[in-house]
């Protein structure tokens, strides 16, 4: 519709809508740091020099790169944060010297991305596969500790889609370098603080025995533009550490169940075996008995608290646990994350020892302060889902409770009892396995734990009762001829482009458009969709012709790293747009404030940068399940726990979408666990593991925050591609969940050869294949006049786009 006008700003000023969201970036990025380790060693003073090193020190990581990265202002590093808080750095020449050998390796990291470009058909592929390593600095000196009250050592990290992370030195594990700074730094009589700057674990087991001065660990995960600056708020004790780990720490990789088979390890990378079933994260460790180095869960405070159940009733369908909070420390006030675990009776069907059930976060409490919170246990959360009998069932017997501030600490506190199994909800079958395989299974040791049973805690009784019945009624049908409807069924190709991050051309680096070819005759705009998770993903600046009032395109690598790898052309007789997004704490580092009323309020921050973009479909957050601390994509993503993840998200929806005329695309669904040959893995997994483990956090999210949409993701799940499979779509999302949104598919998901069909998308309820080409629409326009495909099935998937349209529309115009 022509009364568009261009997205951005003229004006390259500070915007104040800039402030406010970086003051919020800033919040939540403290709020996520975890300590995970402090022998009285911090906060620091501000008056005592600090020495900084590390690859992180000056070039702190905000995030990881590919659709995950945001195209902001400015990042404030680890070092500007301490200058700024007041602290003088005892090193300076070491910064600047580093500053040098970044810039010299990042030419020689752009020019081999731009000659592989040249060999590949997609150049964001030559992008993908190899991301930028930080170089090492300079060897440190006496010189550089001069005058040092303590080491700061900045551990960073860089991954992102289309690569996993590497089982090597200077990856997931310390850099030859690393370790022998650190060990240098270890000579020294002064206190020696770790900081992680990582998406995911580094093995840190060995250093910490090796050395005796590492007496502080602060995970600041990748933290978004303000990073630097939270971390100096959490150094110097003006923020006090609240974060907890949402994905368990292990000792040793080889700790992870079925290590030798994630991925490229055993260079298979068209089959993933999910062997270990229900047994992901925390669940395996805890359930077999494997010491981690820090527990999903765990993250120390400044100050310390006392927890203690004062209350446990039913409510309706849930259990509401009462807990009392008090902070027992003398000097600083704090927040504290209460986690419920539960465990299940140990009768007929495999459990894990214990899961996650419920949680929140207290207010900030002063010294000695007292605090209630009260906690939802959802009784889905109590339930185990058979296969062979196609339910999910509590079954009778009893539950325990356990409260604590992390797994490894949590007390059995309460028992509830189910006098009479029972069916709340009955399922279809879906995603058969292929080939049978045997699943990881706890035998003996599960039982063992039936024995123990203790006294004089107190015990409930629960009564489960039968979910509420799905009744999803289709959108009305629109009476347009059945042929012109076939283009929403893909994205808006009339711009020729279809390629991540140029394809959406009238927001310049949006990701794409649904189709336009409705708009002359009925009015029906397209709907403009962004990436996320950690922000907006545009372009921060383009141009467009005073003439002719059209936007000069980029390619893929342009819409990349701010246009680093290839400028932005400048043109005589052309206006710059300025579109100054916010980089957010990434998904993991917002995860770890556990904090949903946080991530409501970004979400409240996203959907303002959205409208003011014009952004319609925000493409996150993120909720794939961290399976393996080597996945490249883990930093996207919430977490090892569906329960957390799926709160999470849904505290982002609510967020999102409480503003008109915005939505998010909930992604990437499902099981997209493994990011080497992600088109191509079929992800072999038994039905009890997706459905408990890998859809939980999606159903959660579909139940209790009605996302717009949801992506499908590139891989197979038991031979069949997720955007051609109906049982994923139609019958679990919509059928069982009652999910009314769009479902789309992952860009370019109908590759040749090992992509999913065009046809069997819309078959399949994948509504919109993005961001769609000529391949896609003859091959959908063939299979209906085979008679493949049939009408209902593409009125169906248009009937949905075309809901949703109306629906942001109706929004937006109020
Ligand atoms: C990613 C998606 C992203 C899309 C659009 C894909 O490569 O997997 O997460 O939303 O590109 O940029």
């Amino acid at each position: 519709m022509k009364n568009w006008t261009h997205s951005g700003s003229l004006n390259q000023e500070p915007s104040a809508r800039e402030e406010k969201h970086r003051a919020l970036a800033r919040r939540a990025a403290a709020e996520g740091i975890v300590l995970l380790k402090n022998e009285g060693v911090l906060p620091l003073k501000t008056s005592a020099p600090v020495a900084l090193f590390g690859s992180g020190a000056e070039k702190t990581v905000k995030g990881g790169i590919g659709s995950g990265d945001v195209n902001n202002r400015e990042n404030i590093s680890v070092y500007k944060g301490i200058k700024e808080a007041g602290a003088s750095v005892t090193n300076e020449d070491w910064i600047r010297d580093y500053d040098k050998r970044y810039k010299e390796a990042r030419e020689e990291w752009k020019e081999k991305i731009l000659e592989d470009a040249r060999h590949v058909q997609n150049p964001f592929d030559a992008y993908a596969a190899n991301p930028f390593v930080l170089p090492d600095g300079r060897r440190i000196t006496e010189q550089d500790l001069r005058g040092a009250g303590a080491a700061v050592y900045v551990i960073s990290r860089i991954s992102g889609e289309g690569k996993d992370r590497r089982l090597e030195e200077g990856d997931y594990y310390l850099s030859v370098r690393e370790r022998e700074d650190l060990l240098y730094l270890d000579r020294f009589q002064i206190p020696l603080i770790l900081i992680l700057n990582s998406g995911g674990p580094v093995e840190l087991t060995d250093i910490l025995q090796e050395t005796e001065n590492i007496g502080a660990v602060l995970n600041i995960s990748q933290p978004g533009q303000e990073g630097g600056r939270a971390a100096a708020d959490v150094l110097f004790g003006r923020a006090v550490p609240e974060g907890k780990l949402t994905a368990t720490w292990a000792r040793r990789y080889e700790d992870h169940p079925f290590p030798d088979t994630y991925s490229y390890l055993n260079g298979d990378l068209e089959k993933e075996v999910y062997r270990e079933g229900i047994y992901v994260g925390y669940r395996y460790f805890d359930s077999f008995g494997v010491r981690p180095l820090w527990s999903f869960g765990y993250g120390l405070s400044y100050t310390s608290f006392r927890l203690e159940l004062c209350g446990l009733k039913q409510e309706q369908s849930s259990v509401r646990a009462e807990i009392s909070v008090t902070n027992t420390g003398k000097r600083y006030a704090g927040r504290e994350v209460v986690q419920v675990y539960v465990s299940l009776p140990h009768s007929g069907i495999e459990k894990e020892r214990r899961r996650l059930a419920g949680f929140a976060k207290t207010e900030r409490l002063a010294p000695g302060e007292s605090g209630k919170v009260k906690i939802e246990i959802p009784q889905k959360q109590l339930a185990v889902f058979s296969q062979e009998r196609q339910a999910w069932i509590t079954e009778a017997g009893t539950y325990g409770v356990w409260i604590g501030n992390s797994l490894d600490s949590a007390v059995l506190s309460a028992y509830l009892t189910v006098a009479r199994e029972t069916v709340i909800e009955e399922t279809h079958r879906i995603c058969p396995l292929e080939e049978p395989f045997e699943e990881l299974s706890r035998g003996e040791a599960g039982d063992r734990e039936k024995e123990k049973k203790e006294t004089g805690i107190p015990v409930c009784e629960f009564v489960p009762c039968r979910e509420p019945e799905i009744k999803n009624v289709q959108p009305a049908e629109e009476q347009y001829p059945v042929e012109e409807l076939i283009p929403l069924l893909y994205g808006n190709i009339t711009a020729g482009a279809s390629t991540l991050g140029s394809a959406g051309i009238r927001v310049p680096g949006s990701a794409g458009e649904t189709t336009e070819a409705l708009e002359e005759k009925y009015r029906i705009r397209s709907l403009i969709m962004a990436d996320g998770p950690a922000g907006l993903r545009l372009r921060q600046s383009y141009q467009v012709d005073r003439e002719t009032d059209s936007v000069y395109g980029t390619g893929v690598l342009g819409s990349l790293e701010n246009g680093f790898l290839e400028p932005m052309e400048i043109h005589e007789n052309a206006d710059t747009y300025y579109q100054y997004c916010t980089a957010f704490p990434t998904g993991t580092a917002l995860a770890q404030t556990w904090d949903t009323e946080l991530l409501a309020e970004f979400g409240r921050a996203v959907a303002e940068e959205m409208r003011e973009f014009h952004v319609d479909l925000w493409l996150a957050p993120g909720m794939n399940i961290q399976r393996n601390p080597l996945c490249g994509r883990n930093f996207e993503y919430f977490s090892e726990d569906p329960f957390l993840s799926g709160t999470l998200a849904s505290a982002v929806t609510r967020g999102v979408q409480e503003h008109t005329g915005c939505g998010v695309t909930i992604k990437h669904f499902a099981c997209n666990n493994q990011e080497d040959n992600r088109m191509g893995v079929d992800s072999c997994v038994s039905e009890r593991a997706l459905r408990e483990i890998y859809l939980r956090g999606f159903e959660i999210a579909v139940k209790e925050s009605a996302p717009a949409a949801i992506m499908s993701s590139y891989n197979l799940i038991n031979g069949v591609h997720a955007a051609n499979s109906r049982d994923l779509c139609t019958v679990a999302a919509r059928e069982e969940w009652g999910f009314k949104g769009v479902i789309m598919s992952d860009w370019n998901t109908t590759v040749p050869e090992d992509g999913s069909i065009p046809w069997k998308c819309a078959a399949a309820g994948n509504d919109i294949i993005m961001p769609g080409n000529r391949r896609d629409d003859a091959d959908i326009r063939r299979a209906y006049e085979r008679g493949e495909l049939s009408e209902k099935q593409i009125r169906e998937c248009a009937g949905r786009i075309l809901a949703l349209v109306k629906k942001l529309n109706e929004e937006t115009q109020k």
